[in-house]
């Protein structure tokens, strides 16, 4: 029990629910205290239970709608509260687009004026389940395969993710128990992969499927990309295909393009964009990446990759570009590779982020230079809170 307060773990209100948080959950206050609640909708009054109290914030979950939003859809998934991978499963796919467009429109605005229309509508993701093509489980220990609850801390053990494509759930059946030697396993296998990733290597008797495989294939359109175990690739096939889609639909790059593509992984967009300008030169931190981006770009002639820090690189390098995409992890660019791009002027930069917090900090700083032609949303991770996102920018003339 939290001193602060008499509210404990189990305890249960009736309370209405007041916004979306950064991260899904719907905002209340109990006793004054703020609370975030798991399987609400804002409006909503709710009989919710209490999960944790912190001293920062109480956590809680929805126990029963007491007033429904029209906004809310049967919950598909057995497992959804206890497991908290999925935050919107509750919510028509429609509100999730619109949710997550807002909250892009707030973030990008505490440190920007942007006019009207420059964020687009969220790109829907052409299937909302069985999407993912990595798995990330916890193991207990007796080897079965599951998540960990965000807030309780408890292992929820899984026999299906609707989140996964089918051939992971098929390979999760097989190793159901079978995993005890390790606490974390990764499944990475799709509908477009030419067979499967499983790290580590599991040891156990009985075990009638490989394990320990140090890459795999993953396909995006017509073109095949070698995956090595410690190498990134996106999640969501069908959103790179509709990002490349709207890289080449738009006046970004033509056949003149010099890129320069930061945070390039195994080379994806790079190769995907390849035919289509002068010529590109991706850089990526991860040498494992660019090995395979090496392998993946075997055959053309306009692309080449560098193992580099962006930031070191961008300085470094006696190359010349005139578009930069810039695809980095969460925590975004680091500040030199912004102040390194601010000083080479290229006329055009894509922004391609999955976290609109950092997203909002870099383009304001590069915003000094650099105009915001439009944000276009995708929903690359359906009935998640997480939110990928491609930014067109231009140098402004003087
Ligand atoms: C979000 S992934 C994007 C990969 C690729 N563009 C794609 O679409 O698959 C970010 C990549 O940046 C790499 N990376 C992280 N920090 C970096 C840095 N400072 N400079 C260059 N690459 C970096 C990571 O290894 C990872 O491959």
């Amino acid at each position: 029990m939290n001193m602060q307060t008499d509210i404990k773990n189990g305890d249960v209100f009736e309370i209405e629910l007041e916004a979306w948080t950064d991260q899904g959950e719907t905002l209340s206050h109990i006793n004054g205290l703020r609370t975030v609640v798991f399987g609400g909708i804002p409006g909503e009054r709710v009989r919710v239970e209490i999960l944790r109290v912190k001293k920062e914030y109480v956590a809680a979950k929805v126990l029963e709608t007491l007033s429904a939003s029209k906004d809310r859809q049967p919950i598909d998934c057995p497992y959804f509260g206890e497991c908290t991978g999925c935050q919107y499963r509750h919510v028509t796919y429609t509100t999730q687009l619109e949710v997550k467009k807002r909250y892009l429109e707030e973030v990008l605005s505490s440190n920007l004026s942007l006019h009207n229309g420059i964020v687009k509508d969220v790109v829907p993701s052409p299937t909302q389940d069985n999407y993912r093509n990595h798995a990330r489980f916890t193991i207990n220990k007796e080897g079965m395969l599951g998540f960990i609850g965000k807030e309780t801390r408890r292992f929820v053990h899984i026999t299906k993710c609707l989140l996964m494509s089918d051939h992971i759930n098929n390979l999760m059946g097989t190793l159901q128990g079978k995993a005890a030697q390790t606490r974390q396993l990764s499944i990475r296998a799709s509908e477009f992969s030419e067979g499967h990733l499983i790290q580590p290597k599991l040891k156990e008797a009985g075990i009638d499927v490989d394990t320990g495989q140090p890459f795999y294939y993953e396909h995006i359109n017509a073109n095949r990309f070698k995956v090595a175990s410690p190498s990134f690739f996106q999640v969501n096939n069908d959103q790179v295909s509709n990002i490349i889609e709207a890289i080449l639909g738009s006046d970004m790059i033509d056949e003149n393009s010099r890129v320069l593509d930061a945070y390039a992984g195994v080379g994806t967009l790079a190769i995907l964009i390849a035919p289509y300008v002068k010529y590109v030169l991706g850089i990526e931190d991860s040498a494992a990446a660019v090995a395979d981006a090496n392998e993946n770009s075997d055959g053309l002639a306009n692309v080449s990759f560098e193992v580099g820090k962006t930031e070191d690189l961008i300085f470094s390098k006696d190359f010349d570009f005139d578009v930069a995409i810039l695809d980095p992890s969460r925590k975004g660019c680091a500040p030199e590779a912004l102040q390194g791009l601010l000083e080479r002027t290229p006329e055009k930069i894509i922004y391609i982020s999955c976290e609109p917090k950092t997203l909002s900090r870099d383009l304001a700083v590069l915003n000094t230079k650099y105009e915001i032609m439009e944000v276009i949303p995708f929903d690359m991770f359906p009935h998640t809170y997480h939110l990928e996102s491609m930014t067109f920018l231009r140098l402004r003339n003087g």
